[in-house]
């Protein structure tokens, strides 16, 4: 600031206010301004660069489904984070999916489908994915996008208030029939849910499971690694992953749970809510499940596979 700014301030403190309050609605302006220009130059270059770069896509066919930027959403927008993502789960789903011809899956919180093209290779002959969403806009989307047959698309009208505070504040059992699935995934959902929507769609899986299904779910899961982590959690931006250290510190109760935590900015506890390990222990004795296998996420500041933890459930046979 000038000597000048300052005189001015302390002359007259009114124009100072006024002055200030211009100067910043001038740099919002300007930000705004860039950041539209920014956005709107990807989405050309998107656009341009998406259908030649499919042209050259040899080893994995079912990424051509990735759709083009505007309809990339759920956290993930990029369209090699997209690729790199879709890699990591259909890996997963290959380990974990028993080899069949009719393999029927759910995935809870589809988005705009995301999942939806890692479980492309596994529909073969008769097998079907099916996504349910509380998001009308992206069921819509996924409705007009993913070849029917292969793919079947649920509105779930309901609330989350972080994703459709409009829709009804209830919990339903979902319209799927119970044990009937062979796997069900949900990717970045649980990380979207309070304590009563934890519990009682977690049970939802358990129903809708085959005896011996799968389930794969990513959460942040507030163990050991997580509070060994803490210490280093300062404002720079971590090694793993393009967010700061500090964004993902879980110490505000979500609607007053001893275990299920939001960080301090989510404006609605469901932006983001981790679960403690005794949270978690107690949910999915609740459920009924059994973790099978563990794999920490880069968000604890270690290498992860992915960015979430993400745990793979067995239904007892
Ligand atoms: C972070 S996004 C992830 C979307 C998608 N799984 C992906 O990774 O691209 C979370 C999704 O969960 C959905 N969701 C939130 N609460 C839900 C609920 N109770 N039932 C089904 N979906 C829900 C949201 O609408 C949103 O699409």
């Amino acid at each position: 600031m000038s000597f000048a700014h300052n005189f001015q301030i302390g002359l007259n403190p009114s124009l100072a206010v006024f002055i200030s309050q211009e100067d910043i609605s001038m740099s919002n302006l300007i930000r705004k301004s860039l950041t539209y220009i920014t956005k709107l130059s990807y989405r050309i270059l998107d656009s341009l660069f998406l259908p030649l770069d499919k042209r050259r896509i040899h080893r994995a066919k079912n990424i051509r489904l990735i759709p083009i930027e505007i309809d990339r959403r759920g956290g993930k927008y990029a369209y090699a984070e997209w690729a790199h993502v879709i890699g990591i789960f259909q890996t997963l789903i290959n380990q974990n999916l028993d080899p069949k011809k009719d393999p029927q899956i759910l995935d809870i919180g589809c988005g705009t489908g995301l999942i939806g093209i890692a479980c492309e290779p596994f529909l073969t002959e008769s097998g079907k994915y099916i996504g349910i969403d509380v998001m009308a806009e992206d069921i819509d989307f996924c409705r007009g996008y993913y070849p029917p047959g292969k793919y079947e698309f649920v509105h779930l009208d309901v609330s989350n208030p972080f994703y459709s505070p409009n829709q009804k504040d209830i919990q339903i059992p979902w319209p799927i029939d119970s044990g009937s699935i062979d796997l069900a995934t949900a990717l970045s959902v649980w990380t979207h849910f309070g304590e009563v929507d934890a519990r009682f769609y977690l049970g939802e899986v358990n129903r809708v499971l085959k005896p011996g299904g799968t389930a794969i779910i990513t959460f942040f899961l507030l163990d050991d690694l997580y509070e060994k982590s803490l210490i280093a959690r300062d404002s720079q931006q971590s090694a793993f992953h393009a967010t700061r250290k500090d964004r993902w510190i879980f110490n505000q109760p979500a609607y007053g749970s001893a275990d299920w935590l939001h960080p301090h900015w989510a404006q609605t506890p469901e932006n983001a809510i981790g679960i403690t390990s005794k949270g978690f222990d107690n949910l999915i004795t609740g459920a009924g499940l059994q973790v099978k296998n563990y794999y920490p996420g880069n968000w604890k500041e270690i290498p992860g596979l992915y960015f979430q933890d993400v745990i793979v459930f067995n239904k007892k046979p």
